[in-house]
């Protein structure tokens, strides 16, 4: 938080810290304090927060707006890719016969393929976060010749159900997963974000009823995993 001379509250700033990773989840100054330095001050203490906890690499999802954007290049970030959200009404899809898709039990190992995924495409793992999505009966699994082939969870807001992450062995497992997700939010207002890699699990969202409905930009001071797995059809763009 800072707050001005007189000790009215000027901003504010929220971090998590992931293993190596420190996550910049909000960064706001009060239309009258900006330009005066409070947003330098707020990334500088978020920034000894994380260094304090070992993080070395700062992330943060900004808004596709050019004077925050201006801000974060300004300090040394820069572009890891692009994040369409997207939104959708749906309603009546069930899932086809055959397809099987299983509740992830609180008490599940999420320590394994999960984690290893998560570092290898998103950069650090976050066992502890899909345990609290497992506890609250937010994950399901898709599951070919008995083993989990994508796992999924999802999120209720006041407003919508917000899909996501999606950890899959391949683009296409979480291709298939998405309807599946998307039937057991049936008949909400659905929101997702998908990295512009993500081009097979973007098909399936486009072909779901999904809408792009704003861009943010994934801004990183150093660049690590390697989003393109999760593309599908061999990434050729990049
Ligand atoms: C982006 C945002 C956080 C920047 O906050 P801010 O308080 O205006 O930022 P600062 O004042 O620290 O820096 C802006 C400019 O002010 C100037 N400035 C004036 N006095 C200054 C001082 N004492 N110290 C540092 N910079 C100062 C600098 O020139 C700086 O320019 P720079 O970017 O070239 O360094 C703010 O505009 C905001 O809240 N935007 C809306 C929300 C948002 O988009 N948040 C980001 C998403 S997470």
């Amino acid at each position: 938080m800072a707050v001005d001379s007189e000790g009215r509250v000027a901003g504010s700033a929220a971090v998590a810290v992931r293993e190596d990773a420190l996550l910049l989840l909000a960064l706001e100054v009060t239309a009258s304090h900006r330009g005066k330095g409070a947003g330098h001050a707020l990334l500088e203490a978020a920034r000894a927060y994380g260094a304090a906890r070992r993080a070395r690499a700062l992330e943060v999802l900004a808004p596709d707006e050019p004077s925050a954007l201006a801000f974060f290049l300004r300090t040394g970030l820069s572009l890891r890719t692009l994040v369409l959200e997207m939104t959708a009404e749906v309603s009546g899809l069930t899932p086809g016969p055959g397809t099987s898709l299983h509740a992830v039990s609180p008490g599940a190992s999420l320590y394994g393929w999960i984690a290893a995924l998560d570092r290898e495409t998103r950069g650090f793992a976050r066992p502890r976060d899909w345990a609290r999505w497992a506890a609250e009966g937010n994950v399901v699994s898709l599951k070919r010749g008995g083993r989990p082939v994508a796992l999924g969870a999802w999120s209720t807001e006041p407003d919508r159900v917000a899909l996501g992450p999606i950890a899959a062995k391949t683009p296409e497992a979480a291709a298939d997963l998405l309807p599946l997700l998307v039937s057991r939010a049936r008949g909400k207002r659905l929101s997702l974000a998908l990295p512009a890699e993500a081009r097979t699990l973007l098909l399936a969202a486009v072909s779901l009823g999904f809408r792009a409905v704003s861009t943010r930009l994934l801004l990183t001071d150093r660049r690590r995993g390697d989003l393109r797995r999760y593309a599908g059809g061999g990434g050729r763009f990049f």
